[in-house]
């Protein structure tokens, strides 16, 4: 049996919650950051004893729409896999709704989820310094009894409606300013393909989602 923990963190506010919940998960993990190798989850062979904690931060009260695409070609078995929806200052609305239909869309069968709040990565006004101590304290709580309850086969109701929130992104693109050398770093990092790095200083602005990596 392996332990998966799959996170997409462009700021790290979801990385530091994930592994808070690996932490509690008390098992030998094996990290998948979707930031960094966007390709590796398509590579694993996941298994029917396998289980997998899979957290994405909400953008607009939906999983970031790079994920849904990472997730088109994975194939599981009827795996596990404990959720997590991370927001900054307002809501996860159908987030965790949204992830459970693309996670069983490719075999996964979700037992449980939560939302969990971290900095905002835009507005670092909210939600500053989150998850902090008392955060980490409950994120540890529930996932012990996740632990005492992984057995389960009930597929938890979560929040959420269908059809999913309306989300057109923010009207806010990264626009290279007079210190841009074009040495192509913020191409690479770019989860969405939105940076052409013969060009980086031309945001491709349809295909930007502003995770706004630094
Ligand atoms: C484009 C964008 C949209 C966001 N939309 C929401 C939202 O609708 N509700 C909310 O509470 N937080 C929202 N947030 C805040 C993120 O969910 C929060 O900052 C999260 O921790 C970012 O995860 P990361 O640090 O792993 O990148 C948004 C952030 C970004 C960049």
């Amino acid at each position: 049996m392996k332990f998966y923990n799959i996170y997409f963190s462009p700021t790290g506010g979801t990385k530091k919650v994930a592994t808070i919940v690996a932490k509690g998960m008390q098992l030998e993990s094996e990290e998948i950051n979707l930031m960094k190798e966007p390709d590796k989850i398509t590579k694993v062979k996941f298994e029917k004893e396998d289980l997998c904690l899979v957290a994405v931060p909400s953008y607009g009260g939906r999983i970031p729409s790079v994920v849904t695409d990472m997730f088109r070609n994975v194939k599981a078995d009827g795996t596990k896999a404990i959720l997590a929806a991370v927001f900054g200052n307002r809501a996860i609305d159908d987030t965790l709704l949204e992830l459970q239909d693309v996670l069983e869309a490719s075999g996964f069968v979700c037992i449980a989820g939560m939302e969990a709040v971290a900095e905002h990565s835009l507005m670092h006004q909210f939600g500053t310094g989150r998850p902090d101590q008392q955060d980490e304290k409950e994120l540890l709580e529930f996932a012990a009894k996740i632990l005492q309850n992984s057995e389960t086969q009930r597929i938890p109701a979560f929040p959420g409606n269908r059809p999913y929130r309306e989300y057109n992104g923010v009207p806010l693109k990264p626009v290279a300013n007079g210190k841009c050398t074009s040495c192509g770093l913020c191409a690479k990092e770019c989860p969405a393909g939105a940076i052409p790095l013969t060009n980086p200083k031309m945001t491709d602005k349809d295909k930007c989602i502003l995770v706004c990596t630094v």
